[in-house]
């Protein structure tokens, strides 16, 4: 996350995150399921532009960019959006009455499995904490953000690499010492992260992270890694067409093509911001589908 002044703004850029793996360990009794997932910090972000308003008022405005205007529409931007959400658990929990106007433009789109509307509810956490004066911590800010979602955490934490565990709200930090580029790709549609979660079936013994782990953590490992999501397969059954894209990601030379998180967006490993450019412009092309040419950052 990165925040600076603008004028009377402070204006909060919040970026995507892809799953680079993602184990289910098994459905709770709260109808959550627990994890083990490795996610990432993209240079795919939305930007929030937060101004002071009148005690009370909490208002919200959203400009979709370019490439997510042929999507299904957004969100609303009424007070079930999770931005205001975000802001008005804020000032419930600190007794804080000043106001906000909210200024979101999306780029990240939704329904994707790209934590967009996580990150930009953990901007509005990150951003009001400091637009407002209320001088909490990160660890303050934790228990809010995991009241209002499991991907929420993670953007709290402000890392670019982090191992999630519990419902996902639970994070560790790890080191990231390589460049990763990659290329992002929606088939059209996006996928309900609660109904790919039901149609998930356990699968034999947990698959382990450590070797990703390790290759992310010493760039002169050349191991491949290994990519995994869980959530894959029961995302396929749901909408051809994240197969499609999937192979067709492949074709151009991605590596390590993957579901992120519950869908419908996928990746795929990249030798160079040139090839993740290459790819994400014949995905655009060829297959009709948003593509992005991204890398890891905050
Ligand atoms: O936490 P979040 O609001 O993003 O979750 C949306 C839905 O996805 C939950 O209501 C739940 O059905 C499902 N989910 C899950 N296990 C998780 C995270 C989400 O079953 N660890």
């Amino acid at each position: 996350m990165r925040i600076c002044r603008r004028g009377d703004a402070l204006v909060v850029e919040a970026p995507a995150k892809l799953n680079l793996f993602l184990e289910v360990l098994g459905r709770r009794a709260d109808g959550f399921h627990d994890l083990e997932t490795v996610m990432v910090a993209i240079s795919l972000r939305d930007t929030l532009a937060l101004r002071p308003a009148p005690a009370g008022v909490r208002r919200l405005t959203q400009r979709l960019a370019l490439a997510t205007q042929t999507l299904s529409p957004p969100p609303p931007c009424d007070e079930t959006n999770l931005v205001l959400r975000a802001a008005r658990l804020l000032a419930q929990a600190t007794g804080c009455e000043q106001g906000v106007e909210i200024e979101l433009i999306k780029r990240i789109p939704w329904q994707a499995g790209l934590g967009g509307g996580s990150s930009d509810a953990a901007a509005a956490l990150w951003g009001l904490n400091r637009l407002w004066g209320l001088g909490l911590t990160t660890a303050q800010l934790h228990p809010l953000a995991a009241q209002l979602g499991s991907d929420l955490n993670f953007f709290i934490e402000q890392t670019p690499l982090a191992v999630c565990r519990g419902r996902g709200e639970a994070v560790e930090a790890r080191p990231l010492q390589r460049r990763l580029d990659l290329v992002v790709a929606q088939p059209a549609g996006g996928l309900s992260t609660a109904a790919v979660f039901r149609n998930w079936k356990p699968d034999g013994d947990p698959r382990s992270a450590g070797e990703l782990l390790r290759w992310l953590a010493d760039g002169r490992c050349s191991v491949p890694p290994l990519t995994y999501n869980a959530l894959q397969r029961p995302a396929l059954e749901m909408h051809a067409g994240v197969e499609r894209l999937c192979d067709g990601l492949a074709a151009q030379g991605a590596a390590a093509v993957t579901l992120t998180g519950s869908g419908s967006a996928c990746f795929g490993l990249c030798r160079s911001s040139r090839q993740a450019q290459v790819i994400a412009r014949k995905i655009r092309l060829e297959s009709h589908c948003p593509a992005w040419a991204v890398h890891a950052a905050l």
